[in-house]
């Protein structure tokens, strides 16, 4: 049975499991699939090559048209590249983790990064019969019109012990550093001005706190079929 091509918007805080969610959900569905915090990661990670300060948010916006960004779409194989580097690595660092929150304040940023992920959006549901992005604000400003949104939520307890699990294995220290750094990043994104961080009115929270990632995956996968029309 033809159907249409579906949008889904993943949003919310670090750790809640919103990417490997998002990338398993495609995969399974054979949609395409968007890690905008990759973007942000990438524009972040060219203005601190460039030596621009991230605190100067003049500074920041005046740069922000400069860097090319590509991200691939196949979720088995996600790709990231600025002006042709693959920084899939160093933008997990710890480095650009935390000057992201505040180039990713900036309205210049923003502004051009959603259009790169409108642009995309539409490409890819158009070749690939849809596509799975994940960030903070896909639901509520990037895709409003998007067919499912969905936003993820833990504990804080619950995101930090993943995020270390993921980072290093946890020791107390270690968990505590990472629970203190994520609620602050969290803090930063929701309460920045610029399409802040927030569940939009229409999306389906699920709160992911005791649920095993296969669960979280069939409850997404659930409602993206429940969504999908025929032609
Ligand atoms: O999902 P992540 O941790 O890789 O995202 C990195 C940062 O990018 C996050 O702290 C906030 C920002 N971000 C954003 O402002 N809007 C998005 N749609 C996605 C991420």
């Amino acid at each position: 049975m033809a159907v249409t091509p579906v949008i889904v918007a993943i949003d919310g805080p670090s750790g809640t499991g919103k990417s490997s969610t998002s990338k398993a959900v495609a995969a399974r569905l054979g949609l395409g699939y968007l890690d905008t915090g990759a973007q942000y990661r990438a524009m972040t990670w060219w203005m601190l090559a460039n030596g621009v300060d991230v605190a100067d948010a003049a500074a920041v916006a005046a740069a922000c048209a400069k860097p090319s960004i590509v991200s691939g779409t196949d979720p088995l194989a996600p790709t990231i590249t600025v002006d042709g580097t693959d920084v899939a690595g160093p933008i997990r660092g710890r480095e650009v983790t935390s000057a992201v929150s505040a180039v990713s304040a900036v309205p210049e940023v923003r502004a051009r990064i959603t259009e790169l992920q409108r642009s995309l959006a539409s490409e890819t549901a158009a070749a690939a019969g849809g596509i799975v992005v994940e960030g903070r604000d896909i639901g509520t400003t990037v895709l409003p019109a998007a067919d499912v949104k969905i936003f993820l939520t833990a504990s804080p307890e619950a995101r930090a012990a993943r995020r270390s699990a993921e980072l290093s294995g946890a020791d107390a220290a270690g968990l505590a550093a990472t629970r203190e750094a994520l609620l602050k990043r969290d803090a930063a994104d929701s309460g920045r001005t610029a399409s802040p961080l927030a569940k939009a009115a229409d999306a389906t929270e699920v709160d992911t706190t005791e649920l095993t990632l296969e669960q979280v995956i069939e409850c997404v996968v659930t409602l993206v079929e429940a969504a999908r029309r025929p032609v």
